[in-house]
């Protein structure tokens, strides 16, 4: 039996028994059907098409003027990340693509319309919702649908090897499971609104420095159970039109270009009946269509349009590559057709219920913020008599992350600060802020306090007006983006200094983190209260303070696992960073030059699993967080298929838990694995039963083409997270062998 806190207690009288079965049941929804009759009439339409009309689908322009004014766009082009042409004689429509899975992105302004920001991808994740994610996916895919967009380049579902990548707060999580889940569910919400939604980006790609060139070297084994793994699981769940490989190389070859990835893997292996779309200027040439590439992504940031004329071309006189454009063809259609994208008129423009859609980004930065640290001060009273509030540019807004994911309100943000690079990039690399401000919201909910507000810069008098009040927040930012890695893990700018100063002046200081991952917290002792908000979204400032003051009674817990500092990870620097000048773009700076990350290092136990294997203790574990009620997991059942337990609420207070099983041995060697996991709402003193179903890929090991099963003693444990761990149960396994 495992106590959730030392302050919990068995309650008396547990009133209610249900059986609950998570979201995540392993089945993997009906698709056969649909796919088949989708490529029996791409099939069709395939051998109508003449050599011309081959080459329409197979490459597409970025709408957006890259060097120089907007490019004359055709009559259903709109500014966004991509447009492919329709072929109208054999109705089939044009794709219309705009990024990302935190909805649909502003573009620098381009189209004069605003969209709802869900919170980050990691905030989302911190969740671990199923149901909700799935929700979230829905009401982007809708805005995008409305906006005229039939493609919405989602589910980037890359395992966060490493915290100090700038793309962390895109992603979900560091394992496979959670982050597969999480992302299937995502892209079915997307994809319920007759719209394609990607995957990306296949894969490992792990890091931004370099990214366009970086090789990465890995094992089989490493990849199958690690970073592929969450891709096979997220397509099973969320059936993506498309897949989008990465910039990265992997084991030498371009990820655009791979022949083990793309022909091997996803489509010989796992039998994926969808279409490959490049990464933006990630095509190295014509022979990525041979190595299994369907389409050629923004063609200006490509040295060369090689899936247009040229494949023609070479399809004329070769027959291998007549043979793949036909293939190409085939599965750009059939996903066409299996997501009903040739259904209804797209018209751009269509009503949008922005405070509807506001509500689900609430909810989910509900569910998202994480409770790290509370010696009691937390939740805060409302009848707290002074407050002051200090930095994070908390009388404005929250912070978003930056790159192709940055979203917009429709008055933008409320604050933008140009942080790196020239020109076009300048635009998309720049700190903003979302028009929700938690210091209103704080007010607002504290009515009768006097709430004052320093903006940090100077600290003595930041101190001397923390010294007056009863109840000091620090909001704390570490800002990142895509195409940038951060140096390491500290708060940027002298905020430990502000936060240390602060919490020595008065003792009832709350931080509030917004961050893109993990940060170092070396003044984590002396602070009274933490709280990890992420990048909260659009309603983040109301979100914010439903959790300081227990209208939210705080859920989310992490993803990933915060480290003490960067000695613990598997890399003491992120490859290439000494040698490297940031460049958002992440090209070589000569042709000749090479840079290798090596992910043999931690192989396949990324995050919890590292430390586990290197018996190091985090300064946050994965799937830790805190609640204002306590709950208790107690009786785990194991069978052979699935596995039971009960979670409790022993506390006053209604609260939602993340209850979560871990492989903690296999034959009596450390083996940490999360398992199954489950989040509940719970009464006071309810209890529910939990029953997960066994996926055994999590428990397998990858060798010779197949997953292996070895005979033997397996320990499985309940956890807080992953690391605070019941007593064992344990379980015999007989051998087995099989392919996915
Ligand atoms: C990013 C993708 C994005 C694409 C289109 C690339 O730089 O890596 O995630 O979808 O641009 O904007």
């Amino acid at each position: 039996m495992y106590r959730k806190t030392n302050r919990s207690r068995i309650a008396a009288g547990i009133f209610a028994i249900a059986i609950v079965t998570p979201q995540h049941t392993f089945a993997r929804p009906p698709q056969g059907d649909i796919a088949s009759v989708a490529r029996e009439r791409a099939n069709t339409v395939v051998s109508q098409m003449t050599a011309d009309e081959k080459v329409v689908l197979t490459h597409g322009i970025m709408p957006l003027p890259l060097a120089g004014p907007l490019p004359d766009l055709p009559a259903d082009a709109t500014p966004g990340a991509g447009y492919v042409p329709g072929i109208p004689r054999l109705g089939i429509p044009s794709l219309r693509e705009t990024d990302a899975s935190l909805g649909v992105s502003y573009v620098m302004g381009l189209r004069h319309d605003g969209a709802t920001a869900l919170p980050s991808g990691v905030a989302q994740a911190a969740s671990w919702n199923s149901e909700l994610m799935y929700r979230g996916g829905a009401m982007i895919g809708s805005e995008a649908r409305s906006k005229g967009f039939n493609v919405l380049l989602a589910g980037g579902v890359n395992l966060m090897r490493d915290p100090r990548n700038g793309r962390t707060f895109e992603y979900l999580a560091e394992d496979p499971l959670l982050s597969g889940m999480l992302a299937g569910a995502a892209i079915r919400g997307v994809q319920s609104n007759n719209i394609i939604s990607t995957i990306k980006h296949f894969a490992l790609n792990g890091q931004e420095t370099g990214r366009k060139f970086v090789d990465v070297k890995i094992s089989d084994a490493a990849a199958f159970e690690s970073d592929l793994l969450a891709f096979k699981i997220g397509i099973e769940q969320g059936q993506p039109g498309s897949v989008m490989c990465a910039y990265n190389r992997v084991r030498g070859e371009p990820s655009c270009a791979s022949d083990w990835l793309l022909n091997k893997v996803l489509k010989k292996q796992w039998g994926y009946q969808g279409f490959v779309m490049s990464d933006w200027g990630a095509v190295p040439g014509i022979v990525a269509s041979i190595k299994g590439l369907d389409q050629q992504s923004g063609e200006q940031l490509d040295s060369a349009v090689f899936f247009g004329e040229e494949l023609k071309a070479k399809a004329a006189t070769d027959k291998a590559y007549a043979q793949r454009l036909d293939d190409m063809n085939t599965r750009i259609i059939t996903a066409i057709f299996a997501h009903g994208l040739d259904k209804g008129a797209l018209k751009s423009g269509s009503p949008i219920d922005f405070n509807a859609n506001a509500k689900v980004a609430e909810e989910i930065a509900n569910q998202g913020i994480v409770l790290l640290k509370n010696n009691g001060a937390l939740p805060l009273a409302k009848s707290t008599k002074t407050i002051t509030v200090i930095g994070g540019y908390a009388d404005g807004g929250v912070l978003a992350g930056a790159g192709s994911t940055l979203v917009h309100g429709e008055q933008g943000p409320a604050l933008s600060r140009p942080v790196f690079g020239k020109g076009v990039w300048a635009g998309f690399i720049s700190e903003q802020y979302h028009r929700s401000s938690p210091l209103e919201a704080i007010q607002s909910v504290a009515k009768d306090a006097k709430v004052f507000f320093r903006d940090g810069r100077y600290i003595a008098d930041a101190v001397e007006k923390a010294r007056q009040s009863d109840v000091v927040i620090v909001f704390a930012t570490q800002w990142t983006t895509e195409g940038l890695d951060v140096p390491d893990l500290s708060l940027p700018n002298g905020q430990d200094e502000l936060i240390a100063a602060v919490a020595a002046a008065n003792p009832r200081t709350i931080v509030v983190l917004e961050t893109g991952g993990p940060v170092k917290m070396p003044w984590l002792e002396n602070v009274a209260g933490v709280v990890e908000a992420w990048y909260p979204g659009v309603r983040g400032g109301p979100a914010i303070a439903a959790v300081l003051f227990g209208d939210i009674n705080p859920s989310g817990h992490l993803p990933l696992t915060f480290p003490v500092d960067e000695s613990q990870l598997p890399r003491p620097k992120i490859d290439g960073s000494d040698w490297l000048e940031p460049d958002f773009a992440g090209n070589p700076p000569t042709p000749e030059s090479k840079l290798v990350a090596n992910y043999d290092i931690e192989g396949s136990d990324v995050g919890y699993r590292w430390f586990a294997r290197t018996r190091q203790k985090p300064l946050f574990p994965f799937g830790y967080g805190l609640s204002y009620t306590t709950f208790e997991s107690s009786d785990l059942k194991l069978s052979k298929r699935s596995l039971t337990f009960k979670i409790t609420n022993t506390g006053r207070r209604a609260g939602a838990d993340v209850g979560q099983v871990y492989l903690v041995r296999r034959n009596g060697e450390t083996k940490q694995r999360l398992i199954g996991y489950a989040r509940v709402d719970l009464q006071p003193s309810e209890s529910k039963k939990i029953k997960v179903d066994i996926d055994r890929r999590l428990l397998a090991d990858w060798r010779d083409g197949y997953w292996e099963l070895p005979a033997g003693d397996y320990d499985f444990a309940l956890g807080e997270s992953a690391g605070q761990l019941s007593t064992s149960v344990r379980m015999k396994f007989k051998a087995a062998r099989w392919t996915d």
